[in-house]
């Protein structure tokens, strides 16, 4: 089953979003995989964000991930990277649709609450940077037929 990296930011945790943002993918019907709260590393942050190394904002946004706590979650389910990253929004909240969590919830793009990962490629990498084997649960649902069609 298909998996992706999602990560409530200091700001989403700040802001007493966790678990609404939790919710929301409960709800929706994917399966969680991992979950932590943790303090981030710059070295962590900056492996995270590599692919922006060279824009104008990455010491800044390295600079907020680190700033506070952040909770860091593994989701699966049938499409669960492309869905998940509709379900956040557009990455400025500015233009991130109502009834997405950005939409929702944020007002500027330095502060837009949630990560998502962007292809299933990239999830596997950062899943793979976040969280060790043993931290990833693999478990059954009861839910499945009410889910799938088996
Ligand atoms: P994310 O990786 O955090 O899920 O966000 P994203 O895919 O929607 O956007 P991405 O291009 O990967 O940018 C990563 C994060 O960098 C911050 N950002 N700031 N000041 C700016 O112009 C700017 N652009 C991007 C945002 O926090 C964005 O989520
Ligand atoms: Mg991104």
């Amino acid at each position: 089953m298909e998996r992706t990296f999602i990560m409530v930011k200091p700001d989403g945790v700040q802001r007493n979003l966790v678990g609404e943002i939790i919710r929301r993918f409960e709800n929706k019907g994917f399966k969680l995989a991992g979950l932590k709260l943790m303090s981030v590393s710059q070295e962590l942050a900056e492996k995270h964000y590599d692919s922006l190394k060279d824009k104008a904002f990455f010491p800044g946004l390295v600079k907020f991930i680190c700033s506070s706590p952040v909770v860091a979650m593994v989701w699966e389910g049938d499409n669960v990277v492309v869905t998940s990253r509709q379900m956040i929004g557009a990455t400025n909240p500015h233009a991130a649709a109502p009834g997405t969590i950005r939409g929702d919830f944020g007002v500027a793009v330095g502060r837009n609450l949630i990560h998502g990962s962007d292809a299933i490629e990239t999830a596997q990498r950062e899943i793979a940077l976040w969280f060790s084997e043993a931290e990833l649960v693999t478990w059954e649902t009861t839910l499945n037929p009410w889910l799938y069609e088996l």
